[in-house]
């Protein structure tokens, strides 16, 4: 079978996003080419895609981060003129919908080419770990499910529940990357869920937002209008004269754990002399100048409050510290 991305390639990808990002582009040998992100949405900016293009691209790879999904009517319009693949990394983003076609459509249904979701814990339905892939692409979705089980080409599921003897064959080398019967039951619960979870997620988001916008020089994050996001985390700018540690610490001293904005790839090792068009200013302005809240279902109305008494009196006093 053909690689879909082979060595040589060049994938163009944000900076701005857990180093899974990335690194799945090295594993194919291929380059990642580094481009910035839309600070409303941290997400990759569709804007900066064509100057990134070049003979040898072949992707594009988008990170719907933090459960934000990326502007992909924007991002497909590119690829399709282009002849290029949309690699979806929806790890964050399970339940998010996005408008397509004047329609509500979850994350995962055929926009891009194809879409990876984490089940990692601390995403917002978790297998323990594990994950899943959708797409549409028929040689793909073959090929992933010989992938996942040695090359096995008929599943010993199938073999044993049938009623014709069944011998299988092995046509290509491929890994073990099931997922557990044990984890899979936890993640059909979650999915039955996962209405509720998201419901109660987007309830949090929205006082979140009422009640940390009029802190000064805070950025709440707001969905765009053709997206609506599952709100995986809640990601807040500090105006740039704050110190990001500074109001973490205060906040953490006052029982409120916090964590900083998403990495950016291109600070780390591997990719210090990465491949980028552009600046990635925006990318590290979001890395130092963010903070994640805490956010989860079992939140009270009191707990709420008092995230946000917290931001509000570490920003008052990191601001007079400054
Ligand atoms: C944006 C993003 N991509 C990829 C991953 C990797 O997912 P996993 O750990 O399930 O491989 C994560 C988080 O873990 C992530 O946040």
């Amino acid at each position: 079978m053909i690689p879909i991305i082979k060595p040589g390639d060049e994938v163009i990808t944000v900076s701005h996003s857990f180093i899974a990002t990335a690194n799945v582009v090295k594993y194919c040998g291929a380059t990642p080419v580094f481009i910035d992100v839309d600070p409303a949405t941290f997400n990759i900016d569709p804007a900066l895609i064509e100057a990134a293009i070049t003979p040898k691209t072949r992707a594009i790879l988008a990170v719907h981060q933090m459960g934000m999904p990326c502007d992909l009517a924007a991002i497909v319009k590119i690829a399709h003129a282009r002849g290029l693949l949309v690699v979806e990394d929806a790890a964050c983003a399970i339940g998010s919908e996005i408008l397509w076609n004047g329609q509500w459509e979850k994350i995962g249904k055929a926009h891009g080419d194809i879409a990876c979701f984490s089940f990692h814990p601390r995403k917002i339905m978790s297998t323990g770990d594990g994950g899943m892939i959708t797409t549409n692409n028929k040689d793909w979705d073959a090929k992933c499910r010989l992938l996942r089980q040695h090359g096995m080409s008929v599943p010993d599921t199938v073999r044993h529940g049938s009623a014709k003897v069944i011998f299988e064959s092995y046509p290509i080398v491929g890994y073990n990357y099931r997922m557990t019967d044990i984890q899979a039951a936890v993640g059909r619960e979650q999915l039955r869920r996962l209405p509720e979870i998201v419901a109660r997620r987007r309830e949090i988001a929205d006082q979140y937002r009422r009640l940390m916008r009029d802190i000064p020089g805070i950025t709440v994050p707001e969905n765009p209008s053709w997206a609506r996001s599952n709100w995986q985390s809640f990601c807040v700018r500090l105006p740039s004269n704050l110190d990001q540690r500074d109001v973490m610490q205060t906040m953490l001293d006052a029982g409120v754990s916090t964590r900083r904005g998403i990495m950016c790839s291109h600070r780390e090792e591997p990719y210090r002399d990465a491949r980028r068009s552009g600046s990635l200013e925006h990318s590290e302005a979001a890395q130092d100048h963010c903070v994640v809240m805490p956010l989860y279902g079992q939140m009270t109305d009191a707990d709420i409050q008092a995230v946000a008494q917290s931001l509000r009196s570490a920003c008052d006093v990191a601001a007079r510290a400054a």
